[in-house]
């Protein structure tokens, strides 16, 4: 069986740079979960249809060649807030997570190019789609350091933003993700707690690469 490790928390809490970096680390294949979603969302967008309208979203989820999604000239659109707010929104519709769930199911089973583990990250991988991975960890940081990561990429990218729109905006989406009733964002009782609100993302990669190296070595 692949060694996986489950990489969760909410968004900007760095999970997405622990997860690429443990991949590169320990030579696993990585999949970054949220992409599905985004690929979802705008799927249902070009559709000209509402991503919180569950039968217009079910029906793009179902036709999604999540393979295609995941290729780099695709990404860069599924990184745009549109992106991300409509991502939030069909990810609460259990249609979409259930069509969702067999491509994440089979990357864990069976890694790309014959990789001997996976790394993923999301929201649910250490609770839903492979509650039995070897390591699990749950990265967050307070929605204010979050929000100030999130503020200066969007100002980089020269998006005209207050810092107290993203920090609103934040939160909102946080909610969401929390409260919806289907593989809500919380941690697996066995994950390892990770808080970024103090370091930076060399830092957070170093504590993930420790706690994933003493469980792999406990574990064999
Ligand atoms: O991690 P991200 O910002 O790319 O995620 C986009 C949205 O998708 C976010 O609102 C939560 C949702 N998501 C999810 O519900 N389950 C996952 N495994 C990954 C993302």
């Amino acid at each position: 069986m692949p060694t996986i490790i489950a990489i969760d928390g909410p968004s900007a809490s760095g999970k997405g740079t622990i997860a690429k970096k443990l991949a590169a680390h320990f030579d696993y294949a990585h999949l970054d979960t949220g992409l599905l979603y985004r690929a979802v969302g705008m799927a249902v967008i070009r559709a000209g249809q509402d991503p919180s309208d569950a039968e217009a979203a079910e029906r793009e989820a179902k036709a999604l060649d999540a393979a295609k999604a995941l290729t780099l000239s695709e990404e860069s659109a599924l990184r745009t807030d549109q992106a991300s707010v409509a991502a939030s929104k069909v990810a609460v519709i259990p249609g979409v997570r259930a069509a969702l769930l067999k491509f994440q199911k089979d990357f864990c089973q069976t890694p790309p190019n014959g990789k001997a583990g996976a790394v993923l990250d999301g929201r649910d991988i250490g609770t839903v789609i492979a509650p039995d991975a070897k390591v699990k960890i749950f990265v967050t940081a307070s929605a204010e350091a979050r929000a100030e990561r999130r503020f200066k990429e969007l100002q980089e990218r020269g998006e005209n933003v207050t810092y107290a729109a993203v920090l609103a905006d934040m939160k909102e989406r946080d909610a969401r993700d929390a409260k919806r009733t289907i593989a809500p964002t919380k941690p697996a009782p066995d994950a390892v707690i990770l808080d970024t609100t103090t370091i930076d993302a060399e830092q957070s990669f170093e504590a993930a690469a420790e706690i994933a190296g003493k469980k792999l070595a406990t574990d064999e």
